[in-house]
This record gives C-alpha cells, sequence and structure tokens, in this order.
C-alpha cells in the first residue's frame, strides 16, 4: 500500500501523543509567530492534522478552525479536545479550496508544515488571501526547503562531523521518502525559497518576519548530528487587500 497522510494518521498522531521533540519545538516555532494573546481572533489552521497548533492557538483564547484533507487526521483531532479557553472545531477540508471557510472571515490563518504538502501552492495563498480579512495575517512553517529538500541525508567522514547533504534543491515537485520512519514517506511538495516568497508577494502578502531558528536543546539531545542547522523555516506575512486594490 502506498502512504497517505490518511494512511500514517494513526502513526502521527501517536508520535505527537507520546512526545516528539521535533513537533514540539516545530509548534513553538509556529506559535512564536503569533501573539501571545489571541482572545477575540479567529484563527483558521490549515492543514491542522491532529490538531497540535489549533489546540495551542485555543490557549490563547482564539476561535480556532482547524482544516485537513485526511478525514483520519480530523478524527484525532476531534478525539484530541479543545484548547480552552477559546474554542476548537475542525472540518474535512482541502487547503487548496477552503470551501468551508467563508471569504474574509478570519483574522489569522496557520500552516504548521502543511504548505509544503499542498500540491498548488497559487490555490493556496489565493484561498488563504480569500478567506482572511483586510488585514489578516498568515503564520507558517515548512521543513527548511535548503535543507530538507528531495533526497537530503547525513554523512560522515572517517574522523570528521556528521554533515548534511543538501540533496536535489531544485527539484521541486512532489516527492516521497524511503524512510519508513519518517513523516514524508507520505509525500510531499518541494519548492525553493525563492518559490515560496516571490508566491507570497505574487498573492498580495507583504513579509513580516522570516526565521530559521537553531533547533532546540530538546532536539539537540534527541539528534546531536541536526545541531548548526534550522530544521524549519517561520514566515509570518500580512495580507494587504486595500494596498493590492490600489492602482
Ligand atoms: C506534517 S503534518 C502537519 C500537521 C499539523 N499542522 C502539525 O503541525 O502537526 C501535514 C498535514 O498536511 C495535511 N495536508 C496534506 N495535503 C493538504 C492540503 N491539500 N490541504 C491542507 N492540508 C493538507 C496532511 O493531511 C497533514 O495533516
Amino acid at each position: 500500500m502506498t502512504d497517505s497522510w490518511d494512511t500514517i494518521a494513526d502513526w502521527y498522531a501517536e508520535l505527537l501523543r507520546t512526545g516528539s521533540a521535533m513537533h514540539d519545538f516545530h509548534c513553538d516555532l509556529l506559535l512564536g509567530l503569533l501573539p501571545d494573546r489571541l482572545g477575540g481572533c479567529r484563527v483558521l489552521d490549515l492543514g491542522c492534522g491532529e490538531g497540535i497548533v489549533a489546540r495551542a492557538a485555543a490557549a490563547r483564547g482564539a476561535s480556532v478552525t482547524g482544516i485537513d484533507p485526511s478525514p483520519r487526521m480530523i478524527e484525532h483531532a476531534r478525539a484530541s479536545g479543545a484548547g480552552g479557553p477559546g474554542t476548537v472545531a475542525y472540518a474535512v477540508d482541502d487547503g487548496c479550496v477552503l470551501g468551508t471557510v467563508a471569504d474574509g472571515s478570519v483574522d489569522w490563518v496557520t500552516a504548521g508544515l502543511s504548505l509544503n504538502n499542498v500540491p498548488d501552492l497559487d490555490a493556496a495563498l489565493a484561498a488563504v488571501r480569500r478567506v482572511l480579512t483586510a488585514r489578516g495575517s498568515l503564520a507558517f512553517t515548512i521543513p527548511h526547503p535548503c535543507f530538507e529538500a528531495p533526497h537530503a541525508g547525513w554523512t560522515r567522514s572517517a574522523d570528521g562531523p556528521v554533515r548534511r547533504v543538501v540533496g536535489d534543491y531544485l527539484a521541486e515537485g512532489f516527492w516521497r521518502s524511503d524512510n519508513p520512519e519518517g513523516a514524508r514517506r507520505a509525500g510531499n511538495q518541494h519548492r525553493t525559497l525563492s518559490t515560496y516568497l516571490t508566491a507570497l508577494v505574487r498573492h498580495g502578502f507583504v513579509l513580516e518576519t522570516v526565521v530559521e531558528p537553531s533547533p532546540s536543546d530538546q532536539v539537540v539531545a534527541a539528534q546531536p548530528h541536526r545541531a548548526g542547522l534550522p530544521p524549519f523555516l517561520g514566515v509570518r506575512a500580512r495580507s494587504l487587500h486595500a494596498l493590492a486594490a490600489a492602482p
């Protein structure tokens, strides 16, 4: 059987439930792009998976809707409960369409490790922009495209340190890791850094922050070879409808 996010949803939910330093680090990184207090804010979590980011945003007071195309992920998200004082609801939906989300209805869109899974980045950004309020913002993380490209790996010389092998950075498109323990065995879409950044600009977003932090101590303790390279890229961008509409 070929893996998909739906077929590995049970594995992914269990991984996060039992504690994954990488995913905790990733979630903290994405939350760091958001205000500390989200009371009164409506948040759409695109590609919510089992709900780790949605629950965290609700814990900051937001009214959160999490969407994911995997019905099994949404089952896990619903079973994991709310992260009050805010609220969380979930729906099966495609981030390239957002058919369950009304125009101009959310203040924030979060997308944790999910834009690197959508097959059509332009469609996803157009959908995100459609559902954001006039001054809404998008905050997202992706595996750092420079260091997590297709077939990136590790190598060690006879007596030297472990080093990252970059892989096929310019090979954009769908690829699947052959690591049976890796999330990307479900497949994902590689895009270069410039593809992400120019797509944001093309869709009327203004970059506010781009971060590529060192891995946390917990990540380095679990995977010492990851020290010194950012596993994730984080971006916050504001949708400027008014500017884009100006002549
Ligand atoms: C690495 S998981 C991240 C889940 C969650 N955001 C987290 O931080 O744990 C990637 C998620 O992207 C979802 N995904 C795949 N294709 C998608 C699409 N077209 N639109 C929205 N989400 C998608 C997958 O179903 C999966 O739940």
